[in-house]
């Protein structure tokens, strides 16, 4: 969403260096449209993609373009903040050129390649026009004024002010981590709940006591957000009860407030013309919900994560699949830990009644029961096929919880297995034997055909097929990744289903190999680059080894396919971690900060071949289980062109680590990516991004303010209790601000990064960095920018005159002077201007 506006005036850009012709750019609709009309992104490029306004310009109806900006959304959306608060075919984009039509008849719909991904299907019932109203509520009208068809009644994410919520509607999260959460009124109750195969609550309005009752008794039929509370009201419109979410001076009638059912399961709410979070979260403990942490860790005080005590010989990851179709596999349950709870038990009716031993018993006897709770005060069994996090129960809530585990670990009785221990005997030893002859069979025919090849060696006319399999035979040998067949890759994944993100490149898919061993695979998306390039690549990629890489353990290349496989890393990418409802300690953040700094000093100067990332950020820094620190995506970059990965970099939104030469000029080396790490390290110590589009402070000129002032404290993640005097806090906002000076002479080398932040080299004070750093001039509402059409319009000029304002300026000067915009530039020359010297 923030990306928008940068996004839709780079995408102007390259439309127009590329396709002037078949730009026709059309006018955009103010209030209303008529039957007939037909709009796509393409044709209304110049307006960002929105064809019709609200009369007072709040709100826009049109395409949107998504993170990976090639694909579309068609969604209303306020102006100003860039929110969107309501989208037609959510999960089903479309492209530039695809139609939004609305018909004679008076049906809306949108086609993706003729087919329809949406439609209101209301041809034939009179209507007879399009209404965006000030509310941002699109209407379809009969010629009463009578409404056909709102998305108010198709709420997706997001409820806004005087949107009445009713039973029957259902408000849905995207999906994350494969799990959404959904917002429904049932049983007279407004019921949070997360999507598993069986829905489990974990919030309503009726157990929170942070509500206000206005009428007690009444079955709650609808919600709607009224000033600054949520309030419910029953059938007959009796107001009941409301839920207040704002100070009364944060809101007045005429502010807009959405409810948005976020991806990590809250409601948070929003004013959209202040841009403003209201304090108040649903649900208000941040640990009663199943994301708080992984499945099966404990949520500890709403910020840690921990693996219970009796999980942790299991690493927290007991084997979960069901075993319900698999005859005579042995589990046991093994008990989680003490004082444990779980969010849903205060919602879901018991499974049964009983006393511990039966509770148990009826979950060993239940296939799907994974995981089992017991209330020890009442007796309650609660049996669970699926579970996200557990909660710390801190006054022993005296609930005991039991966790399947199948195979090893199960102590089926002696008896039953003396009979059994001998047949598997058997059954080893002829294992092993067999497998034994295949080694000694397959080394010999390897032997045999290495010597082929050295033989063909001088022969010049060499069979493909053959060349192919002895690269594979010689990849598994020296160990360098191994090759896959697209068909091992779709069965592994189980052909593609579980995504676990969408990278610069490409999705990244979970998968597991045939021995069990989770990887991930990443499927690289518009390269236009032959095989023996791409296995050029991998092989260089594939032979960087380093305890803080990723490991790339095989590749695909198949006709079209490009595929890369990596090791899985548990607990995902940092961005996560900080930026989200989880919470790591400073101690774990310093060792990420070093161990990151460590994996990329080894791309910049222990490689064979330097290698400079060029895109390193929150996102690719990964975690194993232990939450040591690991970069991903090294290496890629430079499968792709230079203007290839200039863009992509660019339109990936991660335009708040881009050192300055990516736009100033092309020497891009890797001091760019020390760049990038700086801002990381601040992210990483602060807890929050630096670039959020509704703050006119940038952050790292703040942060160099605390510095200066002795504040660094005020810099820290709210979360960290770190000791006044922890000199290392001081250390990585020193180091940080050192890696973002816009000269790139002055930031120090990787390695040195490494030095200063063990405390082996001295961190001097770095110098200060202004308000008008290059990025913060970036960083301007979409409006800027989103309306520049042509490349050598005004509005580029401002945009590079500041870019070049953040150039010059030497450790004294603290008081950088604007320098005033020049009329000889154009965006197509950025690429050839000349690298800035600086004064050191
Ligand atoms: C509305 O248009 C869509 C797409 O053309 C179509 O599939 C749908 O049947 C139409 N609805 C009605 C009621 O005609
Ligand atoms: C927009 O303004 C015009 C003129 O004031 C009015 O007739 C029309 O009803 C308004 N449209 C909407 C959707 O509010
Ligand atoms: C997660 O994905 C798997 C298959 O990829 C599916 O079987 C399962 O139901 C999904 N879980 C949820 C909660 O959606
Ligand atoms: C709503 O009003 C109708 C008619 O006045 C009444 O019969 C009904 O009981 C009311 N419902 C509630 C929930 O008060
Ligand atoms: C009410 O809020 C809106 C938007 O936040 C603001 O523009 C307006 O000035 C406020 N009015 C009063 C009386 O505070
Ligand atoms: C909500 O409705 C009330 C009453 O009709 C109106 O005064 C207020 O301006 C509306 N608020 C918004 C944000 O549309
Ligand atoms: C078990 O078998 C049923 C029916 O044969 C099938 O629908 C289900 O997906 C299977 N479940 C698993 C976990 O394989
Ligand atoms: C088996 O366990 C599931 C939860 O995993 C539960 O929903 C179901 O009711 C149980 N079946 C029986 C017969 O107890
Ligand atoms: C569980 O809670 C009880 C009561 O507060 C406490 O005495 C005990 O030490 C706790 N156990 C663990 C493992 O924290």
């Amino acid at each position: 969403m923030r990306t928008w506006g940068f996004s839709c005036f780079v995408i102007t850009f390259w439309i127009f260096l590329f396709l002037p012709q078949t730009c026709i750019s059309s006018v955009r609709q103010n209030g209303k449209v008529s039957p007939g009309f037909e709009a796509s992104q393409m044709r209304y490029i110049d307006n960002s993609g929105l064809f019709l306004v609200s009369n007072s310009s709040n709100f826009g109806f049109g395409f949107n373009p998504n993170s990976d900006v090639t694909s579309f959304t068609l969604v209303v959306i306020h102006m100003t903040s860039s929110t969107i608060i309501w989208s037609a075919n959510r999960g089903s984009p479309v492209g530039i050129s695809d139609t939004f039509l609305f018909d004679d008849d008076g049906n809306a719909s949108l086609q993706k390649n003729g087919k329809v991904v949406w439609s209101t299907n209301t041809a034939k019932n009179g209507v007879s026009a399009m209404e965006l109203r000030d509310s941002g509520n699109l209407v379809l009208v009969n010629n009463d004024g009578g409404v056909v068809w709102q998305s108010f009644s198709h709420p997706t994410n997001t409820l806004t002010s005087n949107q009445s919520f009713i039973k029957g509607m259902k408000l849905v999260s995207n999906v994350n981590n494969n799990l959404s959460f959904s917002l429904e009124i049932e049983n007279n109750d407004l019921i949070l709940s997360a999507e598993f195969k069986n829905p489990q609550p974990y919030w309503s309005i009726g157990k929170d006591k942070r509500k206000i009752i206005n009428k007690n008794g009444g079955d709650t039929n609808s919600a709607t957000i009224e000033g600054n509370s949520w309030r419910m009201y029953d059938e007959n419109g009796t107001f009941l009860s409301q839920f207040v979410f704002a100070d009364d001076s944060d809101a007045n009638d005429s502010a807009t407030w959405v409810a948005v059912l976020q991806d990590n399961g809250f409601i948070q709410f929003h004013n959209l013309q202040a841009q403003i979070t209201a304090n108040l979260k649903i649900p208000g403990d941040s640990c009663s919900r199943p994301l708080a942490c992984p499945s099966y860790l404990v949520c500890n005080d709403g910020n840690t994560c921990q693996c219970p005590s009796g999980l942790t010989q299991v690493n927290c990851k007991p084997k979960i699949e069901s075993s319900c179709n698999k005859s005579r596999i042995s589990s046991t349950l093994v008990s989680a830990g003490e004082n444990l709870s779980y969010f849903a038990l205060e919602f879901v009716s018991p499974d049964s009644n009983t006393d511990l031993d039966g509770c148990k018993s009826s979950c060993l006897n239940n296939c799907t029961c994974l995981v089992m709770l017991f209330d020890n005060k009442n007796g309650n069994c609660h049996l669970f096929d699926q579970i996200g996090s557990f909660e710390d129960a801190k006054n022993g809530a005296n609930i005991e919880a039991y966790v399947k585990i199948s195979g090893t670990q199960s102590a089926v009785s002696q008896d039953q297995n003396d009979s059994k221990q001998s047949t598997k005997m058997v059954i080893i030893v002829v294992v092993i034997v067999t497998s034994a002859t295949f080694v000694i069979l397959g080394l010999v025919i390897i032997g045999i055909r290495y010597h082929k090849k050295q033989k063909k060696r001088n022969n010049p006319i060499e069979d493909p097929d053959e060349v192919s399999e002895e690269d594979t035979f010689l990849e598994n040998i020296s160990g360098m990744p191994v090759r896959f067949t697209y068909r091992d890759l779709q069965e592994a994944t189980n052909d593609f289903t579980t995504k676990l993100g969408q990278g610069g490149f490409g999705s990244v898919y979970k998968g597991a190999l045939k021995d069990g061993t989770s990887i991930a695979v990443k499927r690289l998306e518009g390269l236009g680059q032959g095989k023996k390039e791409f296995r050029a690549e991998v092989s260089i990629i594939g032979s960087i080894h380093h305890h803080h890489l990723v490991k790339l353990k095989g590749f695909c290349a198949e006709s079209k396919h490009r595929l890369l496989v990596y090791e899985y890393m548990a607990n995902g990418s940092l961005d996560r971690w900080i930026f989200g409802e989880f919470f790591l300690d400073f101690e774990t953040r310093y060792s990420i900060a070093i161990g990151t700094a460590k994996g990329l000093a080894y791309l910049h100067e222990d490689c064979d071949v330097k290698i400079v990332h060029c895109d390193i950020k929150p996102e690719n820094v990964l975690l194993d289980d232990n939450f040591l620190a690991k970069v991903s995506d090294f290496g890629l970059a430079k499968l792709m062109t230079r203007e290839q990965s200039y863009v992509f970099t660019t339109l990936r939104g991660t335009r708040g680590y881009l050192a300055p030469e990516w736009i100033t000029n092309y020497s891009i080396s890797e001091k760019s990516d020390v760049y990038s790490y700086g801002m990381v390290l601040l992210e990483i110590i602060s807890g929050r991004k630096n670039y959020i589009s509704s703050e006119t402070m940038h952050f790292p000129a703040y942060a160099s303010r605390m510095m200066e002032e002795g504040k660094v404290g005020e810099l820290l993640d709210e979360k960290i209790k770190v000791y006044e005097k922890d000199e290392r806090v001081v250390v990585a906002v020193r180091v940080a601000l050192w890696c973002i000076q816009d000269d790139m002479n002055s930031r120090p080398s990787m390695t040195k990064v490494v030095r200063m932040l063990e405390g082996l080299s001295p961190v001097p004070p770095p110098p200060v960095i202004g308000q008008t750093g290059f990025f913060s001039s970036l960083y301007k509402p979409f409006s800027e920018f989103g309306t520049s059409s042509r490349p050598s319009d005004g509005n580029s000029d401002a945009y590079l005159s500041d870019l070049r304002v953040s150039g010059p300026r030497s450790h004294t000067d603290t008081n950088p002077t604007r320098i005033r915009p020049s009329t000889d530039t154009n965006l197509p020359k950025r690429s050839t201007r000349k690298p800035i010297r600086f004064r050191d």
